[in-house]
């Protein structure tokens, strides 16, 4: 069986002193929530104090961001061997805010994502079109083009540890998700994309979830959908007490 994740992508939200408080509310009300593997992913400075406070509990810590080089003349960078030092789990590469904001190529997350594995951090590889690109009809096109470069330095032992998370970039932070048959959809592509690539076992086992615009009151429309593993969530993973509740109707699927 595949474990459920519910993935907290903070942004740029949050002081240290903000983040703590995050944390140790998350800690007080979350013992019920086993069978849902919970990631938060804050900005860089909150890593190592929400690391502290997090150890010895199954919250796993992500980055939101990384270089591909180790080390170098990279000003305001951050590298894969920083991010494991300070208790990383996890990073997402390949964000819609880092692709159309920042320019970020398909190339470049591809380079993250092999830089990631090789210094034992799990990406959570993010794909999804602009508004554009789907009345275009290119939906297919544009996530095969970034899936394809994203997991071209992928081999087969890290295959199964990759997670991916569908996110349509007009879903993103606009209250207009994606209705579960249009993300479904899209997630039996990539899982066929995947499938073609590593085999089929392999694409059975790896976890794709959906992201953008989810809330308390539509996560469970996702989650109950088989193909769905979980959610990236942006805005309403600030909170903590949403953010357990929408951990909560994923454990109910599973329950
Ligand atoms: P919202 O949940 O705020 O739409 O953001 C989604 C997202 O970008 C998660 O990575």
């Amino acid at each position: 069986m595949r474990v459920p994740i519910t993935a907290g992508n903070w942004k740029m939200y949050k002081t240290v002193g903000e983040a703590s408080a995050f944390a140790e509310a998350l800690l007080n009300d979350s013992a019920s929530l086993a069978e849902v593997e919970l990631i938060v992913c804050p900005p860089f400075t909150s890593l190592p104090a929400l690391s502290k406070i997090f150890e010895g509990t199954p919250v796993v810590l992500g980055a939101q961001n990384m270089h591909w080089e180790t080390e170098g003349a990279y000003t305001g960078e951050i590298s894969a061997r920083m991010l494991k030092e300070v208790g990383c789990g996890y990073v997402i590469l390949g964000h819609s805010e880092r692709r159309h904001i920042f320019r970020e190529t398909s190339e470049e997350v591809g380079k993250k994502v092999e830089t990631a594995f090789g210094n034992d951090l799990i990406p959570i590889l993010c794909v999804g079109e602009t508004i554009e690109e789907r009345e275009q009809g290119n939906t297919e096109s544009v996530v095969h083009e970034q899936l394809a470069k994203g997991i071209e330095g992928v081999d087969s032992n890290n295959a199964v540890k990759l997670v991916i998370a569908y996110e349509p970039v007009w879903a993103i932070g606009t209250g207009k998700a994606a209705t579960p048959n249009d993300a479904s959809d899209v997630i039996a592509f990539i899982r066929n994309l995947y499938a073609d690539r590593f085999g089929k076992p392999v694409s059975e086992s790896v976890r794709i979830l959906y992201g953008g615009s989810v809330k308390t009151n539509n996560v469970y429309e996702f989650v109950k959908d088989e193909s769905i593993d979980g959610t990236l969530v942006g805005g309403a993973s600030l909170d903590p007490a949403s953010f357990l509740q929408i951990a909560g109707e994923t454990r109910r699927v599973y329950s």
